[in-house]
């Protein structure tokens, strides 16, 4: 394993332990429960978390304050995933290697889980296992609220489904990607100068975590047309079978790779003035682009 690799696996596992014991403290009575461990605990990447400990690090703040953070901002991810695989969405029976959540809980489930793991993120922000003042847990809640709903992952999912079949702009596709992708991980750094008090680095760090957030998704759906299924754990040739209309789709491969290397430079540019204490953020784009999974 690269040291990458060790990096993100160590940190994910944090974010677990902590998440297993935020749960453990609750009642756990019913299948929701199960379907959203499922959900939450089964195998993802957890780049949005590290993305959040890289932008910690940029402000000097503490691991410990990055925790709860993380965990709340993948509670809001796999949420948007087991909605994502609904057949009323994408209709994907398989994610992360298993049987996609609907297809192992049944749909009402599945929309119940996802419903209570984004709730449950605005429940960790503000409970005691983050220990901050109330007016910062008020600012992180409001910027990850923002990012949820319509302006964010509902209205970039809403987008991503109507656009389907339908010629769009460049410029259309990439309000598309942002708002689905973008915007979270936009969070996950504008969140480090949200907690370190930082009001004038929130606006420039949410637009490092956009850009990362556009190459994530960009990055996906080369995936979708090119990477290996076994080690993404869900089916390639999705997007072209339903007709979804992305940067790849409309600007073909050699445009959408220069777009790509673009928006990766342009990451690594705007962090350059943060040193050493970029080292995670900018593995991180570099991994965003070159990865397998
Ligand atoms: C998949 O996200 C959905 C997109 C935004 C493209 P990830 O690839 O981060 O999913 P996991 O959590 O690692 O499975
Ligand atoms: C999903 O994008 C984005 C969100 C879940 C918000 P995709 O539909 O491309 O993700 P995959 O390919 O199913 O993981
Ligand atoms: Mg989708
Ligand atoms: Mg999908
Ligand atoms: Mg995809």
């Amino acid at each position: 394993m690269s040291s990458f690799s060790t990096d993100l696996k160590s940190f994910a596992d944090k974010i677990d332990s902590f998440l297993l014991d935020y749960f453990k403290q609750q009642e756990q009575p019913t299948k929701i429960y199960e379907a959203m461990g499922y959900g939450l605990f089964s195998g993802g990447k957890k780049i949005r978390s590290y993305l959040t400990l890289g932008a910690f690090d940029l402000l000097e703040l503490e691991e410990s304050l990055a925790i709860p953070v993380a965990a709340a901002i993948e509670c809001v991810h796999s949420y948007s995933l087991i909605h994502d695989d609904l057949p009323s969405m994408d209709n994907d029976d398989f994610r992360r290697g298993k049987e996609s959540t609907h297809k192992k809980f049944g749909e009402s489930t599945a929309i119940l889980a996802g419903n209570s793991l984004l709730t449950i993120a605005f429940e960790i922000l503000t409970s005691d296992a983050l220990h901050l003042d109330k007016e910062t847990k008020s600012d992180l809640v409001f910027a990850l609220a923002s990012c949820s709903g319509h302006q964010g992952i509902a209205g970039g999912q809403y987008l991503d489904l109507s656009f389907e079949g339908k010629q769009q702009t460049q410029e259309a596709i990439i309000d598309m990607e942002n708002k689905k992708t973008g915007v979270l991980m936009g969070f996950c750094c504008e969140a480090a100068a949200i907690v370190g008090k930082k009001k004038e680095l929130r606006e420039e760090l949410r637009k490092i975590g956009l850009d990362m957030g556009l190459l994530f998704q960009v990055a996906d759906d080369l995936l979708d047309a090119y990477g290996d299924q076994q080690k993404m754990g869900k089916p390639s040739k999705q997007d072209d079978i339903k007709g979804k209309v992305t940067l790849l789709s409309t600007l073909g491969l050699e445009s959408t790779k220069k777009l790509a290397e673009n928006l990766l430079n342009k990451i690594q540019q705007s962090l350059k003035k943060y040193g050493s204490k970029s080292n995670r953020l900018v593995t991180s784009a570099e991994f965003i682009l070159k990865r397998d999974h």
